[in-house]
């Protein structure tokens, strides 16, 4: 008894002194470890840059300066990787290929997305983008599949009327705000993908309110009544309660098609948890807003492109004109094989995108303290990939201040080309907005010219850039 007693107590020994020599061996290698990061942490050095003023940064030199000036500048002078301080935010700012690949593809685990409170709160901070990891998945794989080639090609007569009846209410001879006209476009497609057919009543009401949603979007974030940002909260409120009105009108009439709304409304996970009503809410104006000014300044850009160069639009009307000689069947209507036939068409939508590069750069911030390149990015600090640069970069897109849609004839080099962003949180409604630009192209340029009607050199931010005034235009039928 003594002896198993004594043996327990020797095994207990050896097993107390086993762990105590592995838990030492452990504390010692992970001070010597942490020694040896701080050691190559301190090695490794910030980028080359200037923080700016204490607190402001450089916050004015970039907003009293054109943004694109301000980062090509910078670039120019301190290479690919600089830092800057902007709003108070220490930045890294990106401008190479692969630095933008390491944070979106390669290493996007280390980069999370971010957004101010103030903004999160209007669109709501369940919509995909604010969130990473397993969320964003779910959520990422049902928009993607309600934005897929497959599911997008179904709404090409529904796009086709819309376009119809846009163009139609432009030509009335009288000067339209180009840029505004475009987003209810966008807009009407917007709804169309997510609701599927929709009433009216309940279209107009989700503009109405949506269109005061935006106006608080990069106002003052301040709860006083009266003030844009609260006017904005409360029309956030009543998105809220008119998708629940037809949350529940769907669910009644068990109207579950094919579309976005429908996905969020059967979605279950693998513990049979469905998606809550904020959830559901905050995603469909997350894919509202994300839709709409988006695709409606690539448009505005699209018909400035095409104005100040007459000879390619000939060139781009022919091959819209040869799909109605050649291709229309007998209801004369669009499919979305013939949107497939417009290669000159497409690659004046991507040489549009690049030129105008409407999403200049994305932010991300760093969870961890990062060695890119010898230079350290220290975790909390906000990581910028900077798309213009990239695509103005003459290295990768010669000449690049010239609008030229030929260079699309052979692919851009790898990485080069981001219109849509890169990796976890590329743009899911890629497809769709190229599809909705194309039908209205298509009919835009068979049908009616537009001229312009006032001064459009200059770039307003709204926020995306667009030509100043919103490119005013007049629009006449063709006979
Ligand atoms: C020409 C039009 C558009 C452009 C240039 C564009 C551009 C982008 C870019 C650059 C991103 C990535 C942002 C980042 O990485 O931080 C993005 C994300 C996103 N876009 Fe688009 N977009 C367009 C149209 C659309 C449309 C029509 C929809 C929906 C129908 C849409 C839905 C989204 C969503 C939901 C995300 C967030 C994805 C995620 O976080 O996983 N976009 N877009």
């Amino acid at each position: 008894m003594f002896l198993t007693e004594l043996n327990q107590l020797s095994m207990k020994l050896s097993a107390t002194i086993f762990y105590s020599i592995i838990f030492l061996s452990s504390l010692f290698s992970y001070c010597f470890f942490k020694k040896e990061k701080r050691l190559h942490k301190t090695r490794a050095k910030l980028p080359p840059g200037s923080m700016g003023w204490p607190c402001i940064g450089e916050t004015l030199q970039m907003y009293t300066q054109d943004p694109n000036v301000f980062f090509a500048s910078k670039q120019r002078r301190y290479g690919d990787i600089f830092k800057t301080q902007i709003l108070g935010y220490p930045c890294v700012m990106l401008a190479s290929p692969e630095a933008a690949r390491f944070v979106l593809v390669a290493q996007p685990h280390l980069f999370k997305p971010t957004y101010p409170k103030c903004k999160e709160n209007l669109i709501g901070p369940s919509a995909l983008f604010f969130h990473t990891g397993n969320y964003h998945a779910r959520m990422r794989k049902l928009v993607q599949s309600s934005f897929s080639p497959e599911a997008t090609r179904r709404l090409v007569p529904d796009i086709e009327n819309i376009a119809l009846s846009s163009l139609e209410s432009w030509a009335n001879g009288q000067v339209i705000n180009t840029f505004h006209e475009m987003k209810k476009f966008a807009f009407e497609v917007g709804v169309l993908s997510i609701f599927g057919q929709l009433d009216k009543i309940y279209r107009d009401m989700l503009r109405e309110n949506y269109s005061i949603l935006e106006k608080g979007y990069n106002c003052f974030p301040t709860k006083l009544p009266g003030t844009a940002y609260h006017k904005s909260l409360m029309a956030r409120r009543r998105l809220k309660q008119i998708l629940g009105e037809i949350v529940n009108e769907r669910k009644e009439k068990k109207l579950l098609t094919n579309n976005l709304l429908s996905h969020l409304l059967s979605f279950k996970d693998e513990k049979g948890n469905t998606l809550s009503d904020n959830q559901i809410a905050d995603n469909i104006i997350g894919v509202l807003f994300a839709a709409q000014d988006t695709t409606a300044s690539v448009l505005t850009w699209i018909l400035k492109y095409l104005h100040d160069d007459p000879k390619l639009l000939d060139v781009v009307k022919g091959e819209q004109k040869a799909i109605c000689e050649s291709e229309y069947g007998e209801n004369r209507s669009l499919t979305w094989s013939m949107t497939r036939k417009m290669p000159l068409t497409y690659r004046v939508i991507l040489e549009s995108l690049r030129k105008a590069s409407i999403i200049s750069f994305t932010f991300r911030e760093a969870t961890a303290d990062i060695e890119y390149e010898g230079y350290l990015i220290p975790k909390g600090w906000k990581v910028m990939p900077l798309f213009r640069n990239i695509h103005h970069n003459p290295e990768f897109f010669v000449e690049p201040e010239n609008f030229d849609p030929f260079r699309f004839e052979n692919p851009p080099k790898p990485n080069t080309y981001l219109p849509f962003g890169n990796g976890i949180h590329a743009c899911p409604g890629n497809e769709l907005a190229k599809l909705e630009m194309l039908v209205l192209l298509h009919h835009m340029l068979t049908k009616y010219r537009w001229e312009l009607v006032g001064p459009a050199d200059l770039i307003q931010y709204s926020p995306f850039p667009v030509p100043e005034h919103g490119l005013r235009a007049r629009f006449k039928k063709e006979l």
